[in-house]
Protein backbone atom coordinates (compact mmCIF):
# COMPACT_ATOMS: atom_id res chain seq x y z
CA UNK A 1 0.00 0.00 0.00
CA UNK A 2 1.54 3.71 -0.84
CA UNK A 3 1.26 5.93 2.37
CA UNK A 4 0.22 9.69 2.51
CA UNK A 5 4.15 10.49 2.26
CA UNK A 6 5.25 8.19 -0.47
CA UNK A 7 1.86 9.92 -2.04
CA UNK A 8 3.37 13.16 -1.20
CA UNK A 9 6.92 12.21 -2.46
CA UNK A 10 5.22 10.44 -5.97
CA UNK A 11 3.15 13.61 -7.05
CA UNK A 12 4.91 16.79 -6.11
CA UNK A 13 6.65 18.49 -8.81
CA UNK A 14 7.61 22.06 -6.99
CA UNK A 15 10.87 23.88 -6.68
CA UNK A 16 12.62 22.24 -3.56
CA UNK A 17 10.30 18.90 -3.28
CA UNK A 18 12.17 15.57 -3.45
CA UNK A 19 10.13 14.32 -6.42
CA UNK A 20 10.64 17.81 -8.27
CA UNK A 21 14.08 17.32 -7.76
CA UNK A 22 13.77 13.80 -9.47
CA UNK A 23 11.98 15.37 -12.21
CA UNK A 24 14.40 18.20 -12.67
CA UNK A 25 17.32 15.69 -13.48
CA UNK A 26 15.59 14.82 -16.77
CA UNK A 27 14.79 16.74 -19.89
CA UNK A 28 11.04 17.45 -20.12
CA UNK A 29 9.50 18.97 -23.13
CA UNK A 30 8.09 22.43 -21.91
CA UNK A 31 6.15 23.72 -25.10
CA UNK A 32 5.55 22.35 -28.88
CA UNK A 33 7.52 23.38 -31.90
CA UNK A 34 4.38 24.80 -33.27
CA UNK A 35 3.15 27.09 -30.37
CA UNK A 36 6.38 29.30 -30.42
CA UNK A 37 5.94 31.42 -33.19
CA UNK A 38 6.66 35.62 -33.32
CA UNK A 39 5.50 36.31 -29.89
CA UNK A 40 6.34 34.98 -26.47
CA UNK A 41 4.65 32.28 -24.37
CA UNK A 42 3.96 32.45 -21.02
CA UNK A 43 4.46 28.67 -19.78
CA UNK A 44 4.43 26.69 -16.42
CA UNK A 45 6.34 23.82 -15.90
CA UNK A 46 7.31 21.92 -12.56
CA UNK A 47 5.22 24.47 -10.66
CA UNK A 48 7.54 27.46 -12.47
CA UNK A 49 6.08 30.48 -14.54
CA UNK A 50 8.50 31.38 -17.21
CA UNK A 51 8.62 32.61 -20.29
CA UNK A 52 9.47 30.90 -23.54
CA UNK A 53 11.00 33.28 -26.84
CA UNK A 54 13.32 32.93 -29.97
CA UNK A 55 15.93 35.50 -30.18
CA UNK A 56 17.17 36.55 -33.19
CA UNK A 57 18.93 33.72 -33.83
CA UNK A 58 15.71 31.65 -33.89
CA UNK A 59 16.79 29.24 -30.50
CA UNK A 60 14.47 28.97 -28.20
CA UNK A 61 15.09 30.73 -24.84
CA UNK A 62 13.32 29.97 -21.52
CA UNK A 63 13.79 32.75 -18.08
CA UNK A 64 11.59 33.60 -15.52
CA UNK A 65 8.28 34.97 -16.31
CA UNK A 66 8.41 38.08 -14.20
CA UNK A 67 11.14 40.66 -14.67
CA UNK A 68 13.68 40.89 -11.78
CA UNK A 69 13.64 44.78 -11.69
CA UNK A 70 10.04 45.35 -10.62
CA UNK A 71 8.12 42.00 -11.70
CA UNK A 72 6.59 42.80 -14.53
CA UNK A 73 5.52 39.83 -16.78
CA UNK A 74 8.33 39.64 -19.66
CA UNK A 75 5.76 37.23 -21.77
CA UNK A 76 4.89 40.83 -22.61
CA UNK A 77 8.10 42.27 -23.47
CA UNK A 78 9.43 43.20 -27.07
CA UNK A 79 11.35 40.29 -28.67
CA UNK A 80 14.88 41.90 -30.08
CA UNK A 81 18.11 40.37 -31.91
CA UNK A 82 19.21 40.04 -28.82
CA UNK A 83 16.95 38.41 -26.30
CA UNK A 84 13.67 40.31 -24.85
CA UNK A 85 13.36 43.74 -23.65
CA UNK A 86 11.00 44.49 -20.88
CA UNK A 87 8.22 47.08 -21.33
CA UNK A 88 8.24 48.47 -18.09
CA UNK A 89 11.55 50.37 -18.18
CA UNK A 90 13.10 48.42 -20.89
CA UNK A 91 15.80 46.37 -19.03
CA UNK A 92 16.88 43.43 -21.71
CA UNK A 93 17.10 39.51 -21.20
CA UNK A 94 19.15 37.08 -23.34
CA UNK A 95 18.53 33.39 -23.37
CA UNK A 96 21.00 32.51 -20.64
CA UNK A 97 19.16 35.39 -18.30
CA UNK A 98 21.81 37.62 -18.70
CA UNK A 99 20.73 41.50 -18.15
CA UNK A 100 22.49 43.08 -20.84
CA UNK A 101 20.92 46.23 -20.99
CA UNK A 102 19.30 49.26 -18.25
CA UNK A 103 18.63 52.06 -20.05
CA UNK A 104 16.93 54.18 -17.33
CA UNK A 105 20.09 53.74 -15.01
CA UNK A 106 23.19 56.01 -15.08
CA UNK A 107 25.63 56.17 -17.97
CA UNK A 108 28.48 53.79 -17.38
CA UNK A 109 26.69 51.89 -14.47
CA UNK A 110 27.80 48.31 -14.49
CA UNK A 111 24.72 47.52 -12.29
CA UNK A 112 23.32 45.09 -14.88
CA UNK A 113 26.11 42.54 -14.87
CA UNK A 114 25.05 41.91 -11.52
CA UNK A 115 21.40 41.37 -12.36
CA UNK A 116 20.90 37.29 -14.00
CA UNK A 117 17.49 36.19 -14.18
CA UNK A 118 16.44 32.47 -13.83
CA UNK A 119 16.89 30.78 -17.03
CA UNK A 120 16.84 27.06 -18.47
CA UNK A 121 18.79 25.21 -21.22
CA UNK A 122 16.44 24.24 -24.56
CA UNK A 123 16.82 21.98 -26.92
CA UNK A 124 14.46 21.67 -30.01
CA UNK A 125 13.74 18.67 -31.97
CA UNK A 126 11.05 16.28 -32.56
CA UNK A 127 8.31 18.83 -33.23
CA UNK A 128 8.77 20.02 -29.34
CA UNK A 129 11.21 22.61 -26.94
CA UNK A 130 12.74 20.61 -24.32
CA UNK A 131 14.41 21.94 -21.30
CA UNK A 132 16.59 21.34 -18.53
CA UNK A 133 15.48 22.58 -15.17
CA UNK A 134 17.81 20.70 -13.31
CA UNK A 135 21.78 21.46 -11.15
CA UNK A 136 25.01 21.27 -12.91
CA UNK A 137 26.10 19.61 -16.51
CA UNK A 138 22.62 18.73 -18.51
CA UNK A 139 22.73 15.70 -19.26
CA UNK A 140 22.66 14.62 -22.85
CA UNK A 141 19.43 14.83 -24.60
CA UNK A 142 18.40 11.22 -24.83
CA UNK A 143 18.12 9.84 -28.75
CA UNK A 144 14.70 8.49 -28.36
CA UNK A 145 13.99 7.02 -31.71
CA UNK A 146 11.10 9.41 -32.18
CA UNK A 147 12.74 12.55 -31.05
CA UNK A 148 15.47 12.48 -33.72
CA UNK A 149 12.99 11.60 -36.25
CA UNK A 150 12.18 13.68 -39.25
CA UNK A 151 9.37 15.38 -39.78
CA UNK A 152 7.58 12.95 -41.82
CA UNK A 153 8.03 10.46 -39.12
CA UNK A 154 6.51 11.62 -36.10
CA UNK A 155 3.36 13.81 -35.35
CA UNK A 156 3.57 15.77 -32.33
CA UNK A 157 0.85 17.50 -29.95
CA UNK A 158 -0.40 17.58 -26.76
CA UNK A 159 -3.63 17.53 -24.76
CA UNK A 160 -4.57 19.37 -20.98
CA UNK A 161 -5.06 17.25 -17.94
CA UNK A 162 -6.85 18.63 -15.02
CA UNK A 163 -5.11 16.05 -12.66
CA UNK A 164 -1.55 14.85 -11.67
CA UNK A 165 1.01 13.52 -13.99
CA UNK A 166 1.44 10.31 -12.17
CA UNK A 167 -2.29 8.89 -12.63
CA UNK A 168 -2.36 9.25 -16.06
CA UNK A 169 0.73 8.00 -17.08
CA UNK A 170 0.16 4.93 -15.00
CA UNK A 171 -3.06 4.13 -17.29
CA UNK A 172 -0.07 4.13 -20.09
CA UNK A 173 0.97 0.60 -18.26
CA UNK A 174 -1.95 -0.90 -17.25
CA UNK A 175 -2.79 -3.73 -20.10
CA UNK A 176 -5.96 -4.83 -17.79
CA UNK A 177 -8.27 -1.30 -18.57
CA UNK A 178 -7.97 -1.95 -22.26
CA UNK A 179 -10.33 -5.23 -21.66
CA UNK A 180 -13.43 -2.82 -19.86
CA UNK A 181 -12.95 1.02 -20.11
CA UNK A 182 -12.08 1.34 -23.91
CA UNK A 183 -14.10 -2.05 -25.08
CA UNK A 184 -16.83 -1.62 -27.58
CA UNK A 185 -18.51 -4.03 -30.06
CA UNK A 186 -15.80 -5.64 -32.78
CA UNK A 187 -15.70 -3.56 -35.16
CA UNK A 188 -17.42 -0.64 -33.65
CA UNK A 189 -15.12 1.95 -34.52
CA UNK A 190 -14.70 0.54 -38.11
CA UNK A 191 -11.80 -1.00 -37.77
CA UNK A 192 -11.13 -4.18 -39.59
CA UNK A 193 -8.57 -6.87 -40.35
CA UNK A 194 -5.92 -7.87 -37.86
CA UNK A 195 -6.74 -4.82 -35.58
CA UNK A 196 -10.41 -5.91 -35.75
CA UNK A 197 -8.76 -9.55 -34.14
CA UNK A 198 -6.76 -7.95 -31.38
CA UNK A 199 -10.19 -6.13 -30.39
CA UNK A 200 -12.23 -8.98 -30.38
CA UNK A 201 -9.14 -11.02 -28.12
CA UNK A 202 -8.95 -7.99 -26.11
CA UNK A 203 -12.84 -8.38 -25.26
CA UNK A 204 -12.83 -12.00 -24.27
CA UNK A 205 -9.41 -11.88 -22.86
CA UNK A 206 -9.87 -10.17 -19.57
CA UNK A 207 -7.31 -11.36 -17.75
CA UNK A 208 -4.36 -10.73 -19.29
CA UNK A 209 -0.55 -12.29 -18.06
CA UNK A 210 1.11 -9.68 -16.60
CA UNK A 211 5.19 -9.96 -16.49
CA UNK A 212 7.59 -7.14 -15.76
CA UNK A 213 11.13 -6.64 -15.99
CA UNK A 214 13.15 -3.73 -14.78
CA UNK A 215 15.36 -1.98 -17.91
CA UNK A 216 17.79 0.63 -17.89
CA UNK A 217 15.04 3.37 -18.71
CA UNK A 218 12.33 2.18 -16.59
CA UNK A 219 9.92 -0.90 -16.82
CA UNK A 220 9.01 -3.33 -19.81
CA UNK A 221 5.99 -4.70 -18.96
CA UNK A 222 4.35 -7.83 -20.89
CA UNK A 223 1.01 -8.55 -20.88
CA UNK A 224 0.26 -11.69 -22.88
CA UNK A 225 -3.96 -13.00 -24.00
CA UNK A 226 -4.87 -16.17 -25.73
CA UNK A 227 -6.00 -15.83 -28.90
CA UNK A 228 -6.98 -19.89 -30.04
CA UNK A 229 -3.81 -21.13 -31.29
CA UNK A 230 -1.80 -17.82 -31.11
CA UNK A 231 -1.11 -15.75 -27.96
CA UNK A 232 -1.36 -11.76 -28.15
CA UNK A 233 1.17 -9.91 -26.82
CA UNK A 234 1.70 -6.25 -25.91
CA UNK A 235 4.72 -4.86 -25.17
CA UNK A 236 4.77 -1.25 -23.12
CA UNK A 237 7.22 0.72 -21.38
CA UNK A 238 7.51 3.06 -18.61
CA UNK A 239 10.22 5.29 -18.83
CA UNK A 240 11.48 7.12 -15.91
CA UNK A 241 10.48 9.15 -15.08
CA UNK A 242 6.93 10.87 -16.38
CA UNK A 243 6.82 8.56 -19.92
CA UNK A 244 4.79 6.01 -21.39
CA UNK A 245 5.91 3.87 -25.19
CA UNK A 246 3.23 1.64 -26.38
CA UNK A 247 1.33 0.64 -29.29
CA UNK A 248 -0.92 2.91 -29.93
CA UNK A 249 -2.67 4.81 -33.73
CA UNK A 250 -4.41 1.41 -34.64
CA UNK A 251 -1.92 -1.03 -32.81
CA UNK A 252 1.39 0.12 -34.56
CA UNK A 253 4.03 -1.15 -32.85
CA UNK A 254 7.70 -2.70 -33.44
CA UNK A 255 11.40 -0.31 -32.23
CA UNK A 256 10.44 2.17 -34.93
CA UNK A 257 6.71 2.76 -34.93
CA UNK A 258 4.97 3.02 -31.87
CA UNK A 259 3.47 5.80 -29.50
CA UNK A 260 4.67 7.55 -26.98
CA UNK A 261 2.35 9.98 -23.92
CA UNK A 262 5.00 12.25 -22.03
CA UNK A 263 3.30 13.70 -18.82
CA UNK A 264 4.55 16.92 -18.22
CA UNK A 265 3.70 18.59 -14.68
CA UNK A 266 1.99 22.13 -14.81
CA UNK A 267 1.75 22.06 -11.59
CA UNK A 268 0.92 19.20 -8.82
CA UNK A 269 -2.79 20.01 -10.02
CA UNK A 270 -2.39 19.77 -13.51
CA UNK A 271 -0.25 18.32 -16.75
CA UNK A 272 0.13 18.62 -20.44
CA UNK A 273 0.35 15.42 -21.85
CA UNK A 274 2.85 15.49 -24.92
CA UNK A 275 1.80 13.09 -27.69
CA UNK A 276 4.55 11.40 -30.61
CA UNK A 277 2.88 9.14 -32.95
CA UNK A 278 6.02 7.56 -34.61
CA UNK A 279 6.84 5.96 -37.49
CA UNK A 280 9.87 5.29 -39.26
CA UNK A 281 8.61 2.46 -41.97
CA UNK A 282 5.41 4.41 -43.70
CA UNK A 283 6.56 7.77 -42.43
CA UNK A 284 3.09 9.65 -40.44
CA UNK A 285 -0.15 10.76 -42.02
CA UNK A 286 -0.08 14.06 -41.09
CA UNK A 287 -3.68 14.97 -42.57
CA UNK A 288 -5.18 11.68 -41.35
CA UNK A 289 -3.77 12.26 -37.66
CA UNK A 290 -4.89 16.02 -37.57
CA UNK A 291 -7.99 15.10 -37.84
CA UNK A 292 -8.00 11.92 -35.03
CA UNK A 293 -6.14 14.14 -32.60
CA UNK A 294 -8.53 17.00 -33.28
CA UNK A 295 -11.47 14.75 -32.64
CA UNK A 296 -13.10 15.94 -29.76
CA UNK A 297 -10.71 18.52 -28.49
CA UNK A 298 -11.42 22.16 -28.39
CA UNK A 299 -9.29 25.63 -28.76
CA UNK A 300 -5.54 25.47 -26.81
CA UNK A 301 -5.53 21.83 -26.91
CA UNK A 302 -8.00 21.43 -24.28
CA UNK A 303 -10.28 18.81 -24.48
CA UNK A 304 -14.04 18.61 -25.19
CA UNK A 305 -15.00 16.10 -23.12
CA UNK A 306 -14.41 17.45 -19.13
CA UNK A 307 -15.59 16.39 -15.38
CA UNK A 308 -17.47 19.33 -15.68
CA UNK A 309 -20.12 17.91 -18.25
CA UNK A 310 -19.86 14.52 -17.15
CA UNK A 311 -17.69 13.77 -20.18
CA UNK A 312 -20.87 13.63 -21.97
CA UNK A 313 -21.57 10.17 -21.07
CA UNK A 314 -24.58 8.62 -23.20
CA UNK A 315 -26.34 5.76 -21.23
CA UNK A 316 -27.99 4.85 -24.78
CA UNK A 317 -24.90 4.55 -26.33
CA UNK A 318 -23.32 1.97 -23.58
CA UNK A 319 -26.39 -0.01 -24.29
CA UNK A 320 -25.42 -0.36 -27.97
CA UNK A 321 -21.70 0.14 -28.91
CA UNK A 322 -19.35 1.14 -25.81
CA UNK A 323 -18.24 0.14 -22.55
CA UNK A 324 -17.51 3.88 -21.42
CA UNK A 325 -20.61 5.39 -22.74
CA UNK A 326 -18.10 8.01 -24.44
CA UNK A 327 -17.77 7.81 -27.56
CA UNK A 328 -15.37 5.80 -29.54
CA UNK A 329 -12.04 8.25 -29.08
CA UNK A 330 -9.77 6.14 -26.79
CA UNK A 331 -8.02 9.27 -25.54
CA UNK A 332 -11.32 10.44 -23.83
CA UNK A 333 -12.12 7.24 -22.16
CA UNK A 334 -8.85 7.73 -20.75
CA UNK A 335 -9.02 11.75 -19.53
CA UNK A 336 -12.04 10.44 -17.49
CA UNK A 337 -10.35 7.40 -15.88
CA UNK A 338 -7.79 9.52 -14.74
CA UNK A 339 -9.00 12.51 -14.12
CA UNK A 340 -12.37 11.40 -11.87
CA UNK A 341 -9.64 10.15 -8.86
CA UNK A 342 -9.46 13.66 -8.13
CA UNK A 343 -6.73 16.11 -8.71
CA UNK A 344 -4.17 14.59 -6.63
CA UNK A 345 -4.88 10.96 -6.91
CA UNK A 346 -5.21 9.65 -3.27
CA UNK A 347 -3.37 6.25 -3.01
CA UNK A 348 -3.78 5.38 0.50
CA UNK A 349 -7.49 4.84 -0.89
CA UNK A 350 -6.41 2.18 -3.30
CA UNK A 351 -7.28 -1.79 -3.13
CA UNK A 352 -4.58 -2.90 -5.64
CA UNK A 353 -5.27 -6.13 -7.15
CA UNK A 354 -3.01 -8.77 -9.19
CA UNK A 355 -3.50 -7.13 -12.71
CA UNK A 356 -2.02 -3.73 -11.09
CA UNK A 357 1.61 -5.34 -10.66
CA UNK A 358 3.48 -2.88 -12.99
CA UNK A 359 1.88 -0.01 -11.26
CA UNK A 360 3.22 -1.20 -7.94
CA UNK A 361 6.84 -1.64 -9.37
CA UNK A 362 6.90 1.82 -11.39
CA UNK A 363 5.97 3.70 -7.83
CA UNK A 364 8.82 1.31 -6.43
CA UNK A 365 11.47 2.64 -8.58
CA UNK A 366 10.34 6.07 -8.69
CA UNK A 367 10.60 6.50 -4.89
CA UNK A 368 13.96 4.54 -5.46
CA UNK A 369 14.84 7.13 -7.73
CA UNK A 370 13.74 10.37 -5.32
CA UNK A 371 15.59 8.67 -2.73
CA UNK A 372 18.99 8.13 -4.90
CA UNK A 373 18.73 11.47 -5.87
CA UNK A 374 18.22 12.89 -2.20
CA UNK A 375 21.60 10.75 -1.05
CA UNK A 376 23.57 12.32 -4.21
CA UNK A 377 23.45 9.66 -6.49
CA UNK A 378 23.02 10.60 -10.52
CA UNK A 379 19.19 9.72 -11.23
CA UNK A 380 18.17 6.49 -12.91
CA UNK A 381 18.43 6.37 -17.32
CA UNK A 382 20.06 9.63 -17.60
CA UNK A 383 22.02 9.63 -19.98
CA UNK A 384 25.77 10.58 -19.70
CA UNK A 385 27.55 9.52 -22.78
CA UNK A 386 27.27 8.29 -26.52
CA UNK A 387 27.20 4.76 -25.88
CA UNK A 388 24.04 4.91 -23.52
CA UNK A 389 22.13 6.95 -25.73
CA UNK A 390 21.16 4.97 -28.14
CA UNK A 391 17.66 3.02 -27.58
CA UNK A 392 17.43 0.36 -29.84
CA UNK A 393 16.18 -2.19 -26.81
CA UNK A 394 13.16 0.18 -25.65
CA UNK A 395 10.85 -2.05 -28.12
CA UNK A 396 7.01 -1.77 -28.62
CA UNK A 397 5.11 -4.63 -29.69
CA UNK A 398 1.39 -5.25 -30.12
CA UNK A 399 1.62 -8.69 -32.05
CA UNK A 400 0.56 -12.28 -32.48
CA UNK A 401 3.34 -14.64 -31.59
CA UNK A 402 3.28 -18.70 -31.08
CA UNK A 403 1.44 -19.97 -27.93
CA UNK A 404 4.62 -21.68 -26.63
CA UNK A 405 6.68 -18.56 -27.49
CA UNK A 406 8.18 -17.23 -24.60
CA UNK A 407 7.81 -13.00 -24.16
CA UNK A 408 11.46 -11.90 -22.53
CA UNK A 409 13.19 -14.01 -25.04
CA UNK A 410 10.97 -12.93 -28.19
CA UNK A 411 11.83 -9.46 -27.02
CA UNK A 412 15.70 -10.25 -26.45
CA UNK A 413 16.01 -11.43 -30.12
CA UNK A 414 14.58 -8.58 -31.53
CA UNK A 415 17.06 -6.10 -29.19
CA UNK A 416 19.92 -8.33 -30.75
CA UNK A 417 18.86 -9.20 -34.08
CA UNK A 418 17.15 -5.22 -34.69
CA UNK A 419 15.08 -6.77 -37.06
CA UNK A 420 12.55 -4.35 -36.80
CA UNK A 421 10.46 -4.37 -40.10
CA UNK A 422 9.75 -7.63 -39.66
CA UNK A 423 8.11 -7.48 -37.05
CA UNK A 424 5.42 -4.92 -38.01
CA UNK A 425 2.03 -5.79 -37.88
S1 LIG B 1 9.95 45.84 -14.30
FE1 LIG B 1 11.03 45.17 -16.02
S2 LIG B 1 12.35 46.78 -16.48
FE2 LIG B 1 11.29 47.44 -14.75
FE1 LIG C 1 -6.35 3.72 -21.91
Amino acid sequence: MTTREENDLLTRSGPGTPGGELMRRYWQPVALTEELKDAPLQVKILGEDLVLFRDGTGKPGLIGLLCPHRCADLSYGRLEPEGIRCLYHGWLFDRQGHCLDQPAEPEGSTYKNEVKHTAYPCHEMGGVILTYMGPGEPPLVPKFHFLGATENNVFTTKVFHACNQLQANEGNFDPAHLSFLHALNPGGDGRKGVYLEMQSVMGKQTRPKIDTERTRFGLRIYAQRDAGDKKYLRLTNFVLPNMGFFAGDGGRSGPTSYSVHWHVPIDDESHWRYDFYYDSNEGVDRDRLNTKVNTEMGPGYRPERTRENRYLQNRAEMKRNTFSGMGIYFPSHDLFAVETPGPIHDRTREHLGASDVAIVQARRMLLNAIRDVQNGKEAPGVIRSENENVFNDLVVLAVMIDKEQDPKKYCAEIVQTQDFHALKV
